[in-house]
């Protein structure tokens, strides 16, 4: 059976994408902040904070003694604070930075010596040159350069695959901290995930539009 590690499996992409591998007989792992909303099935839970980057390690080495090697790993956390740049000062920039860009690159550097030749490393990204209203800055900001993080990353590290996945709106808690009310077009977590997962079957680039 294939093994995957899902970073946020609490939230509602990230609990999705656990739900779906499980049905599908994958072995997951599930790391959060809340790990009692991991759902299910998982194979263990993980504590992490986007922030600490020996949070991300001691899961690594606890998942070592337990698995041959990882299939997957999908970065799956993520969040947003609505507030204009110059209002957020530098602990809620570095906030934001953490949990949607460092935490991305913590989650590869920590698992990368578990990973099967071949296998995949996903971050969930957004479409940020669109996210140009005021209060998204550091949101976008730190999605944005996800960008070349992931294609930079798959010419250096050729063993294995990586792939940046831009989702449009999805009806989650996400939406929670916006004064704003979820896009009627927005898909359902189970949509996402089940778009994630098509995408890394049948698309080749390192940059995936959802
Ligand atoms: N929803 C959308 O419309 C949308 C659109 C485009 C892109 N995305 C991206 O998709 C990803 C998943 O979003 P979602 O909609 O599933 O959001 P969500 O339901 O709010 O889930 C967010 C996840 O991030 C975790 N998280 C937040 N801060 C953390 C921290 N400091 N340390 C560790 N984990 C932390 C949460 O953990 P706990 O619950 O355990 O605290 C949760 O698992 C994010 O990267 C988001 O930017 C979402």
């Amino acid at each position: 059976m294939p093994t995957a590690l899902i970073w946020g499996a609490s939230g509602g992409i990230g609990r999705a994408l656990v739900e779906q591998l499980l049905a599908q007989n994958w072995t997951v792992y599930g790391a959060a902040r809340q790990v009692d909303n991991i759902p299910n099935g998982v194979a263990q839970r993980f504590s992490f904070d986007a922030g600490k980057l020996s949070s991300f390690q001691e899961v690594a080495l606890l998942l070592a003694h337990e698995i041959d090697a990882l299939d997957r790993v999908i970065y799956a956390a993520g969040g947003i604070q609505y507030t204009k740049v110059l209002e957020l000062g530098q602990q809620n920039w570095h906030n934001m930075m953490n949990i949607n860009l460092h935490g991305a690159y913590y989650s590869i550097e920590a698992t990368l010596p578990l990973m099967r030749d071949g296998g995949t490393f996903v971050v969930l990204g957004a479409y940020p040159e669109k996210i140009t209203l005021p209060r998204f800055g550091a949101y976008a900001s730190a999605k944005a350069a996800l960008q070349p993080m992931m294609e930079i990353l798959a010419k250096e590290q050729r063993k294995h695959v990586f792939r940046l996945m831009r989702l449009p709106a999805v009806n989650t808690p996400f939406w929670e901290s916006l004064p704003i009310k979820v896009p009627e077009y927005a898909l359902s977590p189970s949509t996402a995930a089940e778009r994630i997962l098509n995408a890394l079957e049948h698309e080749q680039q390192v940059i995936i539009d959802l």
